[in-house]
């Protein structure tokens, strides 16, 4: 039995785009939900776009619970989102724009509370401008802004595009890696699946060994064998465990430079079960401001699924 959610992210031709990409989603539609309940019938855009009328520019979205669930498809719509903006995402702002998730069965409500709650505490800066409400109305939008962003090819869209090509290749990723068990074997496949689909200078892995950490499986040219717990930008992502991402090598005091066409990049820790650093990815890229942060929420999902 298909099931179904509505989101609000912003301006809904991306939104439309992204969920109608994501695995195990049957059936994407825009509309307008949850306006003014003395707002009587079926608003047009042009009276959505007023900003008067409280209706939120909306996705429904139909799955197949077999294949998707609800928490992972919510783990999704946040990477579209900025979650502490209130009434603003990318260049839109009014209230039309205000984001949300929007269930249809009260036996959502507590698992969803619970979910915005663990994401509230993973985001860390306290509770996010997203509303978590029963869906109240929902009136399609007209045929044009339907699957809008396939009509219109370049058309304006407030998802940074990138997040189109890091959703494909974390579920490529999922299905490629399965249930292989040996984590050299994922690192190995995972460094060549980003190299393939990016074009990245250096795509790899080094793991913790005591006090160093020490080139893995990697897709690129040569490079150094060891890094000093602490040094260079990989040394750094693990001793502050966190995400580093620089936009520049030269303005980072410490870079090992393994390359000399590096410009810009990103590191990111991975976590065995005891929740310990024991290797990070490492991405060089041939020119400066390659990553950003939507390359760090990507990446950080991806380096999730590798181990
Ligand atoms: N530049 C890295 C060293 C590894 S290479 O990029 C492959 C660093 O400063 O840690």
């Amino acid at each position: 039995m298909q099931k179904e959610i509505y989101f609000a992210g912003g301006c809904f031709w991306g939104t439309q785009k992204f969920f109608s990409m994501v695995d195990g989603v049957s059936a994407t539609e825009t509309g307008y939900a949850n306006g003014d309940p003395s707002f009587g019938g079926r608003p047009s855009y042009e009276e959505v776009y007023t900003d008067k009328t409280g209706f939120a520019e909306t996705v429904r979205v139909c799955y197949d619970p077999a294949r998707t669930g609800l928490e992972d498809l919510v783990r999704l719509f946040f990477t579209t989102i900025d979650p502490y903006s209130l009434n603003r995402q990318g260049g839109d702002c009014g209230t039309r724009y205000r984001t949300g998730v929007y269930y249809t069965s009260e036996e959502e409500r507590a698992p969803l509370e619970m979910l915005f709650d663990r994401i509230a505490g993973e985001l860390g800066g306290g509770r996010p401008a997203v509303e978590l409400e029963v869906l109240k109305s929902f009136w399609p939008a007209e045929e044009y802004h339907q699957k809008y962003l396939e009509k219109n090819e370049g058309g304006y869209c407030h998802i940074p595009l990138k997040t189109f090509a890091y959703l494909r290749l974390f579920q490529d990723l999922k299905a490629l890696l399965g249930d292989e068990p040996d984590p050299v074997a994922r690192m190995s496949n995972t460094a060549a699946l980003i190299r393939e689909r990016f074009g990245f200078h250096w795509v790899g892995f080094y793991l913790v060994r005591g006090e160093e950490l020490v080139v893995g499986p990697f897709q690129g040219p040569v490079a150094c064998f060891r890094i000093p717990f602490g040094k260079g930008v990989c040394g750094t992502a693990w001793k502050e465990g966190r995400t580093v991402v620089v936009p520049d090598v030269d303005e980072f005091p410490g870079h090992i430079a393994c390359s000399s066409h590096s410009r810009s990049e990103i590191v990111v820790p991975l976590r065995a079960r005891d929740e310990k650093i024991c290797a990070v990815l490492d991405i060089d890229g041939a020119e400066k401001g390659m990553f950003d942060a939507t390359d760090a929420l990507w990446l950080g999902k991806v380096a999730g699924i590798i181990l």
